[in-house]
């Protein structure tokens, strides 16, 4: 472990990997103390998340250190209070708010084909990376705060992309602090708190400026209408600004460069968008663009941006055929258990036909967006938004893999990221490239 403990912070992907290689799908990693298990088996991970959840919380290292920055949001939190929560943000995410975001999502990526537009004919490389996060952290901003899309709204998204940073910098320094040491990186944490809340208390106090009645039916109305203190409207805000815009940026921008490396596959979405006919609409992308939504799909698989979730479980329970105690962590990296050869064959490939007819439904050996009654809140929304987002870009430009193509690596942060951004040949079509016979379907 003390051998290896360089490696898990230079590259824990890669030591999830090699772990579950040389043991197998239950490792226990040497610490002291209660007993910390990496579970990879399907049907583990279906007891910890989803048959067994009652009695698997979210006491973990992962958790306690996002609360750092969200509090006790959705995301981090255990208490009880966390399903009430949960009620009151759900009409947010329900089909007819995500039907009204379908424009703000457009508007938000009309900012980026407007400057591609502007292209010359043979094209340019971009860094669509910084594209997607761009437009992913517009729409966080234009949906959740709607009315409020003012400078300081956007001071809070700022703020909170950098409070995240540190935390996992923090994570990541090679000597545990004590939490009484005052560090440079704490105070820097501790001032960007202060920052977010008085932000957030701004945008509080202004909405209800507006209006005393009701206070709107986005997150932020919903939020003030549901009884909560601003304390905890603060957290809930900063829990939705991490967990909404990093994790689609992220797939996002993997989904382009897949989309780059098969002209095939990007030509056959070009031409299903162009079949659909009208606008791409947040709800009901999956139905009338299959194609669309399994290239989504196939991505999310290849690069989950939440590589892993942890459970704590609160008394003890038999995962696989071994007992464990009350206090045992598990982790869960839907990284490793999507690359599963027994569930995905030719894991490490692009094809997207093996969800065409197959769906993602219940299935525990996918979770990009995790299991059971933890399950990503904002799921719609992100498969809605990226369906949008890509239609919108490649409707009139294609991706390729610039001259010299290396993939960039794959980095985990809160999301995991291209390591040094990922730059794109960006070209606009002509009517004849974007004909191309996108030939025949392979099978899965
Ligand atoms: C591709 C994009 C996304 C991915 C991959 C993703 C992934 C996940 C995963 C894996 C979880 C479960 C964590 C666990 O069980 O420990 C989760 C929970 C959550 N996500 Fe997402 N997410 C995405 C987009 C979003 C968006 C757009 C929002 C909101 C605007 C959002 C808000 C949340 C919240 C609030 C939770 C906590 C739900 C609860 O515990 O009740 N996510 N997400």
């Amino acid at each position: 472990m003390l051998r290896t403990f360089t490696s898990v912070r230079a590259n824990p992907l890669a030591f999830l990997a090699s772990a579950q290689q040389q043991y197998g799908d239950l490792v226990a990693f040497p610490v002291p103390g209660p007993p910390v298990l990496l579970v990879n088996d399907p049907a583990d991970v279906r007891q910890v998340l989803q048959t067994g959840a009652r009695h698997w919380d979210k006491q973990t290292v992962q958790y306690a250190a996002l609360a750092q920055v969200t509090g006790p949001g959705l995301i981090a939190s255990d208490d009880p209070s966390w399903i009430e929560h949960r009620r009151i943000a759900a009409p947010a995410f329900h089909h007819r708010r995500l039907d009204d975001a379908t424009e703000q999502v457009r508007a938000a990526t009309r900012v980026t084909t407007a400057a591609w537009a502007r292209l010359p004919a043979q094209g340019a490389t971009v860094d669509v990376a910084e594209v997607a996060m761009q437009i992913a952290l517009d729409v966080v901003g234009r949906t959740l705060f709607s009315a409020d899309l003012s400078a300081r709204a956007q001071d809070l998204l700022d703020a909170t992309s950098a409070a995240a940073k540190l935390i996992v910098a923090l994570g990541r320094s090679i000597v545990p602090v004590p939490d009484w040491l005052p560090t440079p990186m704490k105070l820097r944490l501790r001032a960007a708190g202060r920052e977010l809340d008085a932000l957030s208390h701004e945008l509080i106090d202004r909405r209800r400026e507006v209006s005393t009645d009701s206070h709107g039916n986005d997150l932020l109305g919903l939020l003030l209408d549901g009884g909560l203190s601003d304390r905890e409207i603060r957290d809930e805000l900063v829990t939705m600004v991490v967990a909404g815009h990093e994790t689609v940026a992220a797939a996002l921008a993997w989904t382009l460069m897949l989309l780059a490396e098969d002209q095939p596959a990007q030509d056959r979405l070009r031409a299903e968008v162009s079949d659909h006919g009208g606008p791409v609409s947040m709800v009901g992308a999956a139905e009338s663009l299959p194609w669309t939504r399994a290239v989504i799909d196939e991505s999310l698989r290849l690069f989950p941006p939440a590589w892993v979730v942890s459970r704590r479980s609160s008394q003890p329970d038999l995962i696989g055929e071994q007992q464990v105690p009350a206090g045992t962590t598990a982790i869960i990296s839907p990284w490793l258990l999507h690359r599963r050869p027994e569930s995905w064959p030719h894991p490490d490939e692009f094809r997207p036909e093996r969800f065409l007819h197959t769906g993602t439904r219940a299935r525990s050996d996918y979770l990009p967006f995790g299991l059971g009654p933890r399950l990503c809140i904002g799921r719609e929304f992100a498969l809605g938004e990226m369906a949008i987002v890509l239609s919108e870009l490649l409707a009139h430009h294609r991706v390729s893999t610039p001259g010299g193509w290396s993939r960039p690596r794959p980095q985990a942060h809160v999301a995991v990221h291209p390591r040094g951004g990922m730059p794109l040949r960006v070209t606009p079509c002509t009517a004849a490239s974007s004909l191309i016979d996108p030939g025949p379907v392979r099978s899965p």
